[in-house]
Formats: structure tokens, sequence, C-alpha cells
């Protein structure tokens, strides 16, 4: 046996839908073809349409880009279908026997993953099945990924964890948020804790403010259903944008453990600053796109399964604040977008300028640091510098790494990091519960007063533009403005 390779089953609900064919296959091919997954593994894909395992493995396929076509062949030969309506207890004994006879057959050792990629309304009947049906395995480990919407507010996705819990312990849940595969905000904590430089500054003495920006080229595409329930608060804020924050601004772990981590993680979800009501609407603003000004975008009103009046936001700004000792008033600047001129994720540390520059002109900007996250990847630090030649002038100056295209090719996507990360039981880029309920109690008090408040009127920026002028009116309020600009 190669020395890398796990054992497991894996046992994909939805498995003949979009996110398991876009992303769950592709990710466990490539884990296939580095030898992550090899001769003892197996994955069952369950959905209600009545494939046979053939027809699967066909559209697995059809889905991988990379390898040759025998190991496109030899991976697929490892899955296998079954027909399942989640709401019907005599199919999880059909399901178990399978699951039975695979993991003898590749002798798995117990080792079982359970991937929920369908309805949030739909895990908790999934969970007590696998109980009551005794799907899980007495040998091995019995885990479960959880795929986000992790409910739609608080007290729902207090259910929806009380249903999983019931079921499964605590740690053998993986709440996944992609965001968290991702190679610059994995990075994070490497540049924040490695560098006894970053590690000094990295505070309210010298941090003037963050910005995150979340950027999204697309509109809403086929996902107009689902959109019209979300928004870009539920949908991007409360998680992804939640946990960049958690990555950039909790304390040191006491080491590099899962425990450790999660619990730093934590010291930033228990300390959002709540804004009492009066505060939100000048904290939060929200946008919602129009047509393009050359006509060739339609506007969110006019997309597929949108209703025409609908008045759900696509786009978002905040300000978000940290109580605690070491951010004591930095401002966390957030935004996130539909149809905006680009797809980009980035973050810009913006540090304090000196109280009195020696060299530099008044209006010598203040030092920037700006990680890319995606598409491109890598750091730029503004720093102030001299002027070349006679001038005695400073001027701003970038220190720039970038990845390699060498280097970028060899990323894995989020998708396949995270699953196995999962496999092998290391927990510290996944969402815990008090990451999710802290997320989603800041959230609901944006959302309740929204909802009570005359909404503002939509559409109130065309597609293409970087969203309503109040996002940029949110920084002017203070003095500041958004660092990336487009
Ligand atoms: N697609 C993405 O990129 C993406 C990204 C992040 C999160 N998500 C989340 O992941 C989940 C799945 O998304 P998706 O885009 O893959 O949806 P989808 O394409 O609609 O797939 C849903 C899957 O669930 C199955 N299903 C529905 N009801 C069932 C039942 N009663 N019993 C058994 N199977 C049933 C469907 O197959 P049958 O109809 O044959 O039963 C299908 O395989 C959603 O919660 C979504 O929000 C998706």
């Amino acid at each position: 046996m190669n020395e890398n390779e796990k054992r497991v089953l894996m046992v994909i609900f939805g498995g003949s839908g979009d996110l398991a064919h876009r992303k769950l296959y592709p990710a466990l091919f490539e884990l296939y073809l580095k030898g992550q997954l090899d001769q003892h593994f197996a994955v069952i894909g369950t959905a209600r349409r009545p494939w046979t395992h053939d027809y699967f493995r066909q559209t697995v396929a059809e889905n991988l880009q990379a390898g040759t076509a025998a190991q496109q062949q030899a991976f697929v030969g490892h899955f296998y279908y079954q027909s399942h309506d989640v709401q019907d207890a005599d199919h999880y004994i059909i399901l178990k026997k399978l699951i039975d006879t695979l993991d003898e057959q590749y002798q798995l050792h117990g080792n079982r993953i359970f991937y929920m990629a369908m309805r949030p309304a739909l895990f908790g009947t999934i969970a007590a099945h696998l109980k009551s049906e005794h799907l899980l395995s007495a040998s091995g480990f019995n885990r479960l990924i959880i795929e986000k919407p992790f409910g739609h507010d608080y007290q729902s996705a207090l259910a929806l964890n009380d249903a999983v819990i019931s079921t499964f312990a605590r740690d053998q849940v993986y709440r996944i948020d992609h965001y968290l595969g991702k190679e610059m905000v994995q990075n994070i904590p490497y540049l924040r804790f490695d560098n006894p430089l970053m590690a000094a500054v990295w505070n309210h003495d010298y941090i003037d403010n963050i910005q995150i920006t979340l950027a999204e080229k697309l509109g809403v595409e086929e996902r107009g259903g689902y959109y019209e329930t979300a928004g870009a608060l539920r949908d991007m804020v409360q998680n992804h944008i939640m946990q960049i924050i958690a990555m950039l601004a909790m304390p040191r772990p006491a080491d590099n453990t899962d425990q450790a981590i999660t619990a730093a993680r934590r010291e930033v979800f228990t300390h959002l600053h709540q804004y009492d009501a009066t505060e939100i609407p000048r904290k939060f603003i929200r946008g919602q796109y129009g047509p393009s000004e050359d006509g060739q975008a339609l506007g969110y009103r006019q997309e597929d399964k949108i209703d025409p009046k609908s008045n759900v936001e696509t786009f978002v700004a905040g300000e978000i604040q940290l109580d605690l000792p070491q951010w004591q008033g930095v401002p966390f600047y957030v935004r996130t977008g539909k149809r905006l001129p680009l797809k980009k994720t980035r973050i810009d540390v913006v540090f304090k300028s000196a109280a009195q520059n020696l060299f530099g002109s008044e209006t010598l900007a203040a030092p920037v640091l700006t990680i890319e996250v995606e598409p491109e990847m890598g750091l730029t630090w503004h720093l102030n510098a001299k002027e070349v030649g006679q001038s005695t002038s400073a001027i701003q100056r970038p220190l720039h790494f970038a990845l390699s295209q060498t280097e970028a090719g060899q990323v894995p996507d989020a998708y396949e990091r995270l699953i196995l990360e999962a496999i092998n039981g290391r927990r510290s880029n996944f969402v815990s519960w008090q990451d999710m309920s802290g997320a989603w109690q800041f959230i609901d008090g944006i959302r309740q007063v929204w909802e009570e408040c005359q909404c503002p009127h939509f559409p109130n920026y065309p597609a293409g533009t970087m969203g309503p002028a109040a996002s940029d009116q949110l920084l002017q309020a203070s003095g500041r403005h958004w660092i990336f600009t487009n």
C-alpha cells in the first residue's frame, strides 16, 4: 500500500447534483491522482432518480478534466449509485447493505464520511435515519460534512445543529466554508504569527482599518430561487466574510492543534460588537443591481425566478467592530456584491500614517498590505520610501510577491483540500458551532433592522459597477476610502 493512501467510504447525499459533479468528484479525482486515494476507497452517490452504477460513473467521468482516460476509468470504477429517497426509512436498509459490502470489498476498516450535498431542510432527516437504521460504523471513524447554507438565521441554524448532533458527536461534524480552503486565506496565520515583525504591528496601535472585498462578476445565474430567500448578507457575509475576519483577527493560538486554533477563532465570534438598532443603518448598507449602463446585462429583477418587485439585496457593505483590546477602534470594512466589474477577493490592511511625516508630503498615503486571495494569489506591501534621485521626498513603493504560474498550478482546489482535511480528521479549517452561532446572531441583528425599516430605492447600482454610492459614503463618514477601486 502507498503510505499516503487513506481508507474511506464516502456516501454523498445529493450524488446526482450540481455540487457533487462540479466540485466533489473532481476534487476526489485530484486526491486519487496524488495517491491520497488509491485502492482502498469507494464512493456511493445517492439521489432519488433511478440511475445505474454505469450511468453514474459516466456522469462522474464527464466532469473530470485531469488525468488520462485510463486513470479516469480506474477512478470511476470506485463509484456506486444507490437510488434513495432520504425520507424513506426502507431505503437506508438497502443503502446499509451496499455500505457493508463495499467496506469489506475495499477493506475500508469502517471509515465513513457522509456528505450532505443537498437541501439543508433534509439534513435532520438524514442524520436521524443514519442513526436509527445503524449506518454508522462501530469500528472506524464516522464523519459528517455539511454544506452551506447552514440555516437562514440563528434559530433555524440551532434547530439544524440540534438535529445533526443528535446523531453525530460535535467533533464528528465538519461544516464546510470553502473560503477556509483557499490558499491565501490559509496563509493568513502564517503571515501573522510566523513573522515577529508582522505580529508586533498587528493591532490597533499600528492598524487603522482592514478592508475585505468579495466581488463577483456574475449575477444570480440559475440560483435565483435560492437567492430570493437568502440575499448577499446571508449568502456571503454570515459565512465567508466572517471566516476571513476570524483569520485576520484571532489572537495567537497556543499551538497549531485544532483545539487551539478553534479556540482562537472563537474569541472573534464571541466578541463581535453588537450594534444597537439605531446604529445599523449607518453601519450596514445594501444594494441591488439594475441593468448595466450599456444594456448588455439584465437587472436583478429581470433575472430568471426573481420577483420583479424583489427587495433582496445583491450587495452589502458594512463596518464590523470587535470588542477585543487588540482591535479597539479598528473598523473591519467589508463589502460583497454580484454583478460588480470583476471577480476578486482581496484584503487591504491599512496601517496608520505617521503623525508627522519626516520626508513625505502631507498627502503621502498610508502604508497598505494587500492580500490577493483570488484570482491572483499574492501579497503587496506598499511602503513609504525615498524617491529616486536628488529628490528628498518620500513616495510609496510596492514590495510584492505573487505565486508563480507553477506554484499557482500546484494550489489545490478548496474542496480538494478540505475533503482531505476531513479524511485526515483535521478540523481547524471547518466552522465550529460557536463560529456559526456567533455569526448568525450578529447577522440577525442587521436583518431585523432591515426588515423593519424602509428599503432603499432598488435598484441602486447598475450591473458592472462597484455598488451603490452609499458604499463609498460608509467610509467617507470617517474620512476613509476603499483602497481597492477597480
Ligand atoms: N452547487 C454549488 O456550487 C453549491 C455551492 C455551495 C453550496 N451548495 C449547496 O449544496 C446543496 C446542493 O446543491 P446543488 O447545487 O448540488 O443542488 P442540486 O443540483 O439541486 O442537487 C440536489 C441533489 O439532491 C437530490 N435530492 C433532492 N431531494 C432528495 C430526496 N428527497 N432524497 C434524495 N435525494 C434528493 C437530487 O437528486 P434527485 O432529484 O434525483 O433526488 C440532487 O442530487 C444545496 O444546499 C446548495 O445550497 C451548492
